[in-house]
């Protein structure tokens, strides 16, 4: 309205003129900002490794304000393939290259307009457009608070450390009582006697029974590393997929621990961490020197006699690593978080689904698909479908 009356008091005007010259900007502005998706956030991950937006130097420069700074044909030339450009003898790349120590930017397949949108993610300061931000939350992705998972880890720990008192101080009221009924005779009243010793014969063999069925089991179980390897340095803070590195979940039956070489991607540039120096990181360098692995320590082991598939519950059951291995992002050591009892295993299997109508493999359980599109069955549980056989998981 304003803007309307504006143009028409003042046709050809000079203000009317500016007014609209804003009014196509912000329109501009929009459309750009709304052309913003998550999927730049997502592509710009790759990049998270060597470069922050704001947060100073890493590998390569801090890029705030580069849009600004640099052309965006050249930008896009550049961030596709940088040593082409800097081989051609172009004079920009050539300057930057030769101010960060000649250290190689290696080239993305990205396509143009994946660049422009990771350009636009760099230009909003890495935040996303505020119609961006109201579909994240309404696809419910947790906001997850700092250091909850090492928190609950904490309590159960101490609630195991507290099981320990409870047997140590029972056990010293049952010495106690004993002696004193059969040689010390200071307490007169025998019946007090009875009843510390039988209460006390109660709760140590509960508390005997919760271990011994957790024997075998090593529930937050958190060996030493040879190498101070930090799962919320790499996944958390620079937001390295999981499968990245354990790149095989998706597909076979292990995850597999990544092989040097892929630490090397990044490594062979990134000598240096915030928070052990050099000296974690050599132990890389001295690995492949020595042509040695790395010797891992494994932290998650079943029984031999059971069988348990990845492929089968991240791929086909659309699983999330998170839900069988905890907030591994916020772990700066891996600890063992689920029991990996039976009942473990079967609890998830009554209660979660599977994905049912997308898979070929169920289209013999005509009886449950009719269910199902009747309304009469919610949904697809794994029991329903044989999770709970015995043959699925034992050998
Ligand atoms: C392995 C580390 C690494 C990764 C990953 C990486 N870069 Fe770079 N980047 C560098 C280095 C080092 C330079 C310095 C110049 C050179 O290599 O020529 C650089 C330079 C740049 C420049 C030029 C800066 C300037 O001052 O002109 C831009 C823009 C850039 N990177 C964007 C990106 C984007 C976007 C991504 C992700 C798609 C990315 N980089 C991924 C290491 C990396
Ligand atoms: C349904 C639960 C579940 C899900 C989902 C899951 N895991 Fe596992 N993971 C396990 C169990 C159980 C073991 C122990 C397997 C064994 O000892 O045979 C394990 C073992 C591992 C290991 C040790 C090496 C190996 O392959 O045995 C790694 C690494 C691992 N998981 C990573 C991942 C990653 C990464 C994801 C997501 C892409 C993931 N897991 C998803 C349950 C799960
Ligand atoms: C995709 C890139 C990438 C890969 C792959 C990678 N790292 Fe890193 N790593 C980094 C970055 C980035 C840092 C953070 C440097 C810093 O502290 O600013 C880092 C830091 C470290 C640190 C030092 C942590 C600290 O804060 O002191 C160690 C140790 C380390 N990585 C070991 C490894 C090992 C072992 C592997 C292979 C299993 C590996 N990294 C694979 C990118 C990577
Ligand atoms: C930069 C590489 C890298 C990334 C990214 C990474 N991991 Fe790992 N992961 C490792 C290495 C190396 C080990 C072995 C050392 C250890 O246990 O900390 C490991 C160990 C594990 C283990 C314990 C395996 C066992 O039984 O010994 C689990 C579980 C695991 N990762 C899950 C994840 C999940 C979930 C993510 C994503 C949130 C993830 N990892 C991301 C490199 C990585
Ligand atoms: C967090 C939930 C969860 C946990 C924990 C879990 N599973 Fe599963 N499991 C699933 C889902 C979901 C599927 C179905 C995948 C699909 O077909 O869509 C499945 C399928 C299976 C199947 C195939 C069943 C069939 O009918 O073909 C086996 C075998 C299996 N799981 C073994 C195990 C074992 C062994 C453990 C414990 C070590 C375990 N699972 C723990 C969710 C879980
Ligand atoms: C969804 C997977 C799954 C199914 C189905 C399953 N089990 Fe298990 N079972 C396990 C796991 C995992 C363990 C290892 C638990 C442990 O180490 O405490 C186990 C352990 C056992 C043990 C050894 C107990 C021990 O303390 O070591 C026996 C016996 C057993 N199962 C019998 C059965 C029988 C009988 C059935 C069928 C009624 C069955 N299981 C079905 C996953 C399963």
């Amino acid at each position: 309205m304003i803007i309307n009356n504006i143009i028409r008091s003042k046709p050809l005007g000079f203000t009317g003129l500016t007014a609209s010259g804003f009014l196509a900007f912000f329109l501009l502005l929009s459309t750009f900002a709304f052309s913003q998706t998550a999927d730049d956030e997502k592509n710009f991950q790759q990049c998270k490794a060597c470069h922050t937006i704001g947060g100073g130097k890493l590998v390569g420069p801090d890029l705030k304000g580069i849009t600004d700074r640099r052309d965006e044909a050249w930008l896009v030339s550049f961030i596709q393939n940088s040593q082409q450009l800097v081989q051609s003898g172009d004079e920009q790349a050539v300057k930057v290259f030769n101010e960060n120590n000649k250290i190689p930017m290696p080239s993305h397949s990205l396509s143009d307009d994946q660049v422009k949108g990771i350009l636009l993610y760099i230009a909003n300061d890495g935040k996303l457009a505020a119609g961006e931000v109201a579909a994240k939350e309404e696809n419910n992705e947790p906001v997850i608070t700092e250091d909850a998972a090492q928190l609950l880890v904490e309590m159960r720990r101490d609630e195991q450390r507290n099981l320990i008192w409870v047997l140590i101080v029972m056990a010293v009221l049952l010495g106690i009582s004993v002696v004193d009924l059969a040689f010390i005779k200071v307490l007169k009243a025998k019946w007090i006697h009875y009843i510390i010793i039988l209460s006390a014969l109660a709760i140590i063999s509960e508390v005997v029974f919760v271990a011994a069925t957790g024997l075998g089991r090593q529930q937050y179980y958190q060996p030493d590393q040879p190498i101070w390897f930090s799962h919320q340095v790499h996944a958390g803070q620079n937001q390295i997929d999981c499968e990245y590195c354990h790149f095989t979940a998706n597909e076979s039956m292990h995850a597999g621990i990544p092989p040097v070489a892929t630490c090397l991607n990044c490594h062979n540039q990134v000598k240096e961490g915030k928070r052990t120096g050099t000296k974690e990181i050599a132990k890389i360098f001295e690995a492949v020197k020595n042509n040695k692995p790395i010797e891992w320590v494994k932290v998650y082991n079943l029984p031999d006699h059971v069988y348990f598939n990845h492929a089968q519950h991240v791929n086909v059951g659309q699983l999330e690593c998170q839900a069988c291995h905890g907030e591994v992002e916020k772990m700066d050591q891996i600890i063992q978080e689920p029991d990996l009892s039976m009942g473990w295993c079967i609890g998830c299997h009554r209660t979660e689904s599977v994905q049912f109508a997308s898979n070929k493999f169920y289209d013999q359980y005509t009886e449950l698909h009719k269910k199902l599109s009747s309304g009469e069955m919610p949904n697809v549980t794994v029991q329903n479908v044989g999770g709970d056989e015995c043959a699925k998981c034992h050998y």
